[in-house]
């Protein structure tokens, strides 16, 4: 017998990631098609403990598909942190009559929504982050758009540095892990990827890969280095004082953040939001959404919080194989 759900009510929150939007607007639509009345929470928990409430109906997520951002806003909360943040987040899903909370973002979204679940209330998570870390999932939202970004941007530095014979140094987003660094690195054929997943030897990784490109006719090096294996700047500052290369230093930053999703993300995004409603409709609680084997299904939250995610093994065996300059 499934519970009765009449309104559900959506956030963001966290860092924002391209897709957020076009899940918005499949929150919005798949619930509108079962009858249920749906809500979004602006500002992410901030605005549940403030009751900052906006009606959405099938119109308002009109044109929102091909948009970067997310149209609720997104914030990280310190408030919501704390008891008294999540008493008031939960009475306001009583105020607003919401019979279940949708929750877009990372492994700190999922946490809130854990605590916000022991005040009584349904909740989902979808994974969205470009870094790709959440590790009950093989796919977050906004992944595939910001390594596009990030590959097309370093397709035109290579255009200048092979012009000036130079090196570039590109640093790359992440958080503590390499996912988009490595898949970025593969894309562009990099000189050295450098990840925090693997320990790396200066000597060894960077300047023995240049040289070695260097005695192979190579006129130009491109260094990936994900922010959390170290700063570009200071890689930058050691190759030129060791092997006297004329190095430019690019952090593309939140540039990887923005931008219309790609198709990729927004069939992910329509997907994941369809199935978020259903799993509300069907009268379930605290589960994730994911994205496993190229399959859509859902995992109890505080399980996939337990879960580590690991680097893509094959992945970098293949960046070894295709290089052969890694051990
Ligand atoms: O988690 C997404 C991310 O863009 C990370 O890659 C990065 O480390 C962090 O957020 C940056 O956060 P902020 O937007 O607060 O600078």
């Amino acid at each position: 017998m499934e519970k009765q759900v009449k309104r559900i009510g959506i956030l963001t929150s966290g860092g924002d990631a391209p897709g957020m939007n076009a899940v918005i607007r499949s929150v919005v639509r798949s619930a509108t098609t079962r009858g249920i009345e749906c809500v979004g929470i602006r500002r992410g928990y901030s605005g549940l403990i403030s009751g900052d409430v906006i009606r959405l109906d099938s119109d308002s997520v009109s044109r929102i598909i091909n948009r970067g951002g997310t149209m609720l806003y997104t914030a990280r909360c310190e408030e919501f942190m704390t008891e008294m943040g999540q008493s008031k987040a939960a009475a306001t899903c009583k105020q607003f009559g919401l019979d279940g909370i949708v929750a877009v973002g990372g492994d700190g979204t999922f946490r809130g929504l854990l605590a916000l679940s022991k005040h009584g209330v349904s909740v989902v998570g979808i994974p969205a982050t470009i870094d790709n870390d959440i590790s009950c999932t093989d796919y977050c939202l906004g992944y595939d758009t910001a390594a596009n970004t990030a590959v097309e941007a370093i397709d035109r530095l290579r255009d200048t540095m092979q012009s000036h014979e130079r090196c570039s140094v590109v640093e790359v987003m992440g958080h503590r892990a390499g996912h988009l660094a490595l898949y970025v690195g593969l894309a562009t054929s990099a000189t050295a990827v450098l990840i925090p997943e693997k320990e790396f030897d200066f000597e060894k990784d960077v300047v023995e890969n240049i040289i070695k490109a260097r005695l192979g006719g190579r006129t130009h090096f491109m260094i990936i280095v994900a922010e959390g294996a170290g700063s570009a700047v200071e890689i930058g500052d050691k190759i030129r004082e060791e092997l006297a290369l004329d190095t430019r230093v690019t952090i593309l930053g939140h540039i990887q953040r923005g931008g219309s999703p790609s198709a990729r993300d927004r069939v992910t995004a329509a997907s994941m939001g369809y199935e978020a409603v259903k799993v509300l409709a069907e009268g379930k609680t605290n589960r994730v959404i994911r994205s496993v084997s190229g399959k859509f299904d859902n995992i109890d939250i505080a399980e996939a919080l337990n879960m580590k995610k690991g680097l893509d093994q094959e992945q970098y065996e293949v960046l070894e194989g295709i290089t052969g300059i890694y051990h």
